[in-house]
């Protein structure tokens, strides 16, 4: 039996007073599993990776994070949590001032690795998502689908021990989404919990996993 990753108990959250996004929802996510988040926009995908992600609190309601729970431990020890996760942002979010590569390199660097130690493996991985001739370029002069891959490849490198991603499909072509995709799939085989929101109907077709479909303020499962 899979040990749970991160549990979320009688979650709720709005944005204002006139509108519920989450009411009550409690679910766990294991350990090594593979999810994909459904529902239709504005349902409160991003919202729900938040939340996980410990970088949006919910109005109320707990997360627990590897049992430890978000709301009482300390702000100035969340870095922590957040340290072992790798998040795909729907709007990428590349820092504008560094080049490809020293985006992608960036979890390795704010851990105070050496770069003579992850030179190679950043090489590699820009090589793997067809970014290598993007690696001198900064941000702003990458189409949608290179940024998009910049992002995912920032997200994978410190190999974490959660990804939560984005609609990371989103600006991609067919091969690139398939590639993607079996990039998830090598490091869930390897351990990572991967949980990916996504409106991409062929790329749930391709993996076997956990659907969490969120609609009407809730969310309702459908285990693989
Ligand atoms: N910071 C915010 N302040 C106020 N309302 C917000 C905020 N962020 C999101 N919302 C609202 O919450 C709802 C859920 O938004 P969310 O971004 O989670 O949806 P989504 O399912 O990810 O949609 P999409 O598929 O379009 O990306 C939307 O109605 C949105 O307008
Ligand atoms: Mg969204």
């Amino acid at each position: 039996m899979a040990n749970t990753l991160l549990s979320l108990e009688n979650v709720y959250h709005r944005y204002s007073i006139s509108r519920d996004i989450f009411n009550d929802i409690s679910l766990n996510i294991k350990e090594g599993d593979f999810y994909f988040i459904t529902g239709s926009s504005g349902a409160g995908k991003t919202t729900f990776l938040k939340i996980l992600s410990s970088s949006l609190k919910p109005t109320s309601g707990s997360v627990l994070f590897s049992g430890v729970n978000l709301n009482t431990i300390p702000q100035n020890k969340i870095y922590l949590i957040k340290r072992k996760i790798g998040f795909v942002f729907q709007d990428f979010r590349l820092l504008p001032h560094l080049t490809t590569y020293e985006n992608v390199a960036l979890p390795l660097k704010v851990q105070n690795k050496k770069e003579k130690n992850y030179k190679k493996d950043v090489i590699e991985l820009l090589n793997w998502v067809n970014l290598e001739h993007c690696a001198h370029s900064y941000p702003n002069y990458l189409s949608g689908g290179e940024q998009q891959r910049a992002a995912i490849a920032r997200a994978v490198i410190s190999t974490p021990k959660l990804i939560l991603a984005d609609e990371p499909t989103g600006n991609v072509d067919y091969e690139n989404s398939k590639k993607i995709l079996s990039l998830f799939s090598e490091m869930n085989k390897l351990g990572t919990t991967i949980i990916i929101a996504t409106h991409d109907e062929s790329l749930i077709s391709h993996k076997r996993a956990s659907i969490i479909n969120i609609e009407n303020n809730g969310i309702r499962i459908r285990s693989k």
